[in-house]
């Protein structure tokens, strides 16, 4: 496999948590200490074309036009030096990304990054890998791409190398709407920010013992259609994992007055009779649950 282009492109989209995960197994190869359960997004894309070319001397990463360097490189390259080695291939690879959202800001860009990343690397060195496989190489570089790789729910278990599909889309359609309150990238990564609440919170023990029963409960709500349920479980699992952040030492806060205003707006539509729930991420954007036919409402009301 030299002097030959081989090319493979993809398009993942972005997953949101409901049941979140917020640290790691220590000592693992990111491996989550907590089970996680998401919702995939059909309008957050990642589309990525990775071409392995005799030509480079190393891998060169583009992401909307803008060249990777540093980090965000080397995690790049890390993963595609797996889907090398499982070719057997030496090549290095240029890598052109877009994202459909604004990157690095709390909108799960990574998720759909490296999922995408990794079934268009795979496709390129001709690799027809399991789609378990593919999760869990793409979990290596951020677990929350592992569940990207499946539509609908998708669930990753505490110390689980692959996720798995828990239920289509079709199975019960609900709507998420992503409230963007800041453009600019976020000023601690979701990485460093675990290994900091694991460090200092006196919360995180509390965090990784209650989070299995609210997976559970997120779980059995998508199961079973129940959206009240689903939104509460949501809800508390958003808050949960932001107090023991905000309880670090120093407090890690993503939040910014428009974050509470969202959260505060999203509460008052529910005083008035609309089943809507938030959650929200690494970040200080608001994603907004609600059922398909109040979806024009709430996005109205939010506005
Ligand atoms: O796996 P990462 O680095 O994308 O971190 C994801 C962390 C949260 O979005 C806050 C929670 C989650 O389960 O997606």
């Amino acid at each position: 496999m030299t002097g030959e282009l081989h090319s493979g492109a993809a398009v993942a989209c972005a997953n949101i948590a409901l049941a979140k995960y917020w640290g790691k197994l220590e000592g693992s190869d990111n491996l989550t200490a907590v089970p996680s359960l998401s919702l995939t997004l059909d309008a957050l894309r990642t589309m990525t074309r990775v071409t392995f070319d005799p030509l480079l001397s190393q891998d060169a990463v583009a992401l909307d036009g803008v060249a990777v360097q540093g980090r965000a490189l080397a995690r790049v390259s890390v993963l595609l030096q797996r889907v090398r080695h499982l070719a057997k291939v030496e090549l290095f690879a240029r890598v052109e990304s877009k994202n459909s959202f604004p990157t690095a800001s709390g909108l799960a860009s990574s998720a759909s990054g490296f999922a995408a990343l990794v079934v268009a690397a795979a496709q390129a060195l001709g690799l027809e890998l399991a789609e378990e496989v593919l999760s869990s190489l793409a979990r290596t570089a951020s677990a929350s791409a592992a569940r990207s790789l499946f539509g609908g729910f998708a669930a990753l278990g505490a110390g689980a190398q692959a996720a798995e599909r828990v239920a289509s889309g079709a199975h019960f359609p609900v709507c998420m709407l992503v409230c963007v309150t800041d453009l600019s990238p976020k000023a601690v990564s979701s990485t460093d920010g675990m290994r900091h609440t694991a460090s200092t919170s006196p919360y995180y023990e509390r965090w990784v013992s209650e989070s299995p029963a609210l997976f559970d409960r997120v779980k059995q709500a998508v199961l079973e259609r129940d959206f009240e349920n689903l939104g509460i479980a949501t809800e508390e699992s958003a808050l949960l994992m932001h107090a023991c952040m905000m309880a670090a030492r120093p407090t890690l806060l993503y939040w910014t007055p428009a974050t509470l205003e969202v959260i505060r707006n999203v509460r008052a539509l529910r005083e008035q009779g609309t089943a809507v729930f938030f959650t929200v991420d690494a970040g200080p954007h608001v994603k907004v649950l609600c059922l398909p036919d109040t979806a024009d409402r709430v996005k109205h009301a939010l506005a």
